[in-house]
């Protein structure tokens, strides 16, 4: 059976393709959640992409996720710097979790620098632009091809 994973993104990530490109890159969400889907099944995984803008809706996916999935990609956007409850949420979850940014938040401002996530984790990838995605879908198989 295909593992299952499923990938998370935050606020306003609904909005790429439109909000500033100059961070973001021209790609738009739907273009995002098209090839990260094409990759997940190319790589033999079941993938489910989500967004949301509220931090209650991202904390109830990944509490969900125990029970349905096998991994989690998470870009919890502009909560990856403020939200110890998405924190405290993947702590629960003991399967592979990887975290993307696609622009590099340590060259930015330093509001951005710290990221509450990134210390419980298994690994995360930043300032590679959209193709974060898609190299952190190729790590997470690795991954949970590895445990079983
Ligand atoms: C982001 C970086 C965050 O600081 C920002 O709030 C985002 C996107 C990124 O993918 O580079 O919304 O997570």
């Amino acid at each position: 059976m295909n593992n299952k994973i499923i990938i998370i993104n935050g606020p306003n990530l609904n909005l790429l393709g439109e909000r500033e490109q100059s961070q973001y890159g021209t790609i738009t969400f739907e273009k995002l959640k098209h090839n990260c889907l094409d990759k997940s099944k190319e790589l033999g995984l079941d993938a489910e992409f989500t967004q949301s803008n509220l931090e209650g809706d991202i904390v109830n996916l990944i509490q969900d996720a125990r029970k349905k999935y096998d991994g989690i990609i998470i870009n919890a956007a502009a909560f990856t710097h403020t939200s110890v409850a998405i924190r405290d949420a993947l702590s629960i979850f003991k399967k592979p979790i990887i975290e993307v940014h696609i622009s590099n938040i340590y060259k930015r401002e330093e509001f951005r620098q710290k990221s509450l996530i990134s210390d419980i984790v298994t690994g995360g990838i930043f300032g590679l632009n959209d193709n974060g995605y898609i190299l952190a879908i190729i790590a997470i198989q690795k991954l949970l091809k590895n445990e079983n």
